[in-house]
């Protein structure tokens, strides 16, 4: 609690919103210029699936009526969080389907066509912003051996 109100400060006097992009206040700028062009491909190119928040579909976890899983939330609850930058760079570029999903399309389509590997690492770096500090800290430690491929920074 007291470490949030210390972190609120602070982030308010540099000039940011930290209710909105918690992650902000560890980031260095360059990070900080990934996260604002990651949330506007969010927005453009997810947010239709994955909600603007992050908040995923009711009933993620349950399997359609065609047997596929809906779009997962990419906050807290979901298990975004858990995957290393260079599989979410997978994910995103490859596109992703549920191995048990009873249909075989990628329900998560691959971005590879119409993102720059620049713009897949910017809204994988924007999706950091929607989890916890122990979810981010996990992350990075995930991350250490399994960076974003060298093309991407
Ligand atoms: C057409 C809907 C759709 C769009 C658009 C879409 N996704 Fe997905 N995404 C899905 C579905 C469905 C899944 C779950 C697939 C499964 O597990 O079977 C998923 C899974 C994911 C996962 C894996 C999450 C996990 O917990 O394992 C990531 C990361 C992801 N999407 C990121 C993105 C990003 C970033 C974008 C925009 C560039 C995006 N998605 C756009 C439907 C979509």
């Amino acid at each position: 609690m007291r470490r949030n109100a210390v972190f609120c400060v602070a982030a308010g006097l540099i000039g940011f919103s930290a209710a909105a992009h918690p992650a902000a206040a560890h980031s260095s700028s360059p990070d900080q210029a990934r996260i604002t062009a990651g949330r506007l491909i969010y927005q453009q190119r997810c947010a239709a699936c994955h909600g603007e928040r992050g908040e995923g579909q009711a009933g993620w976890q349950q399997r359609d009526a065609q047997g596929e899983l809906p779009p997962p939330p990419h906050g807290p609850k979901g298990h975004t969080w858990k995957h290393s930058d260079a599989m979410l760079y997978r994910i995103i570029r490859d596109g992703w389907r549920d191995p048990f999903n009873k249909t075989q399309r990628l329900t998560m389509p691959a971005f590879g066509q119409t993102l720059a590997p620049s713009e897949i690492q910017a809204v994988a770096t924007y999706l950091k912003t929607l989890w916890t500090p122990q979810q981010r800290r996990f992350q990075r430690e995930e991350s250490r051996n399994q960076p974003f491929p060298p093309a991407a920074q």
